[in-house]
């Protein structure tokens, strides 16, 4: 079926009490591991791709890949622009066929990032594509975790009741990248935020955070969870171990990547099934 809006995907999970995975995707490989993991556990799936693949081919690449998978597919599938800057990343986007977007104002002050997020709303609406934004910035996992910039239910609020956004990523402790200590979230400022807004929450930095964790956040409020290092620590792990001489890198590439695409799609399952989306679609 075509692809289908994040509100959508993320209306049914808030009815059910799941989480939605978002893999970030880079090429043919990363989305064909993406829907073969979907499709096994029957679960539907965002694909998202980073703000930075805007400026080469490979958001139309991946948008290619998603769009000829999806139309062969019964599941739902929202493909979704990551950590979008703007009026041109978004544009695209929408251009290639993009059913959501996100953009990040979480560096700005409250006000600007409010004027950042109502530009794209309003944007967005005249085509139907749905908007996450992001309140509260989510850091990197290599450096110290800034307890100021966590998401203030109050802020929340305000800022849903300023501009109509579709999903609402917040800052409760998780971070991007490979984390140095192990994470531990906010989960009751992630009930406090869900209580006050409805709206469903979207979790940043899912990359190594432990399953409890997880499942914790998942029962107070997230529906979104984005995924990306470990998708790529899964890809790599294929080539670990290999010498240059290995009869492996002799393989036509079609054969080695099928190693590869293995490793992910079971790295993929195993998270669908510790975010509650398997068997939902
Ligand atoms: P990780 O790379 O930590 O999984 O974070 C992904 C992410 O939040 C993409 O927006």
């Amino acid at each position: 079926m075509p692809l289908v809006s994040l509100v959508e995907i993320l209306a049914d999970a808030d009815r059910g009490g799941y989480a939605v995975p978002a893999f970030n995707c880079y090429n043919a490989e990363t989305v064909d591991a993406v829907f073969m993991a979907a499709e096994t556990a029957r679960s539907p799936v965002i694909v998202q791709v980073y703000n930075r693949l805007f400026h080469s081919n490979d958001a139309a690449n991946v948008a290619i890949c998603a769009i000829a998978a999806a139309s062969k597919s019964k599941l739902p599938v929202a493909l979704h622009l990551d950590h979008g800057a703007g009026e041109l990343e978004v544009l695209r986007a929408i251009r290639l066929g993009y059913t959501s977007v996100m953009i990040d104002g979480s560096e700005l002050t409250f006000e600007a990032n409010v004027e950042k997020t109502a530009a794209i709303t309003r944007l967005a609406a005249h085509v139907g594509v749905s908007v996450e934004a992001e309140l509260g910035h989510v850091g990197r996992a290599d450096r110290e975790m800034d307890r100021s910039a966590f998401t203030d239910p109050e802020k929340a609020a305000e800022f849903v009741a300023l501009v109509k956004v579709d999903a609402l990523a917040v800052m409760v402790g998780s971070a991007h990248g490979t984390y140095k200590i192990e994470p531990k979230l906010d989960i009751a400022r992630i009930a406090a935020i869900k209580n006050k807004i409805g709206l469903p929450l979207v979790l940043h930095g899912g990359s190594g955070i432990p399953d409890p964790e997880i499942q914790a956040a998942v029962a107070a409020g997230i529906r979104k969870i984005n995924v990306a290092t470990d998708v790529c620590q899964a890809f790599y792990s294929a080539f670990r171990g290999l010498r240059a001489d290995d009869p492996d890198y002799a393989k036509p590439l079609d054969l080695f990547m099928k190693t590869v695409k293995d490793r992910m799609v079971t790295f993929m399952a195993d998270r669908i099934e510790v975010f509650g989306s398997g068997g939902k679609a």
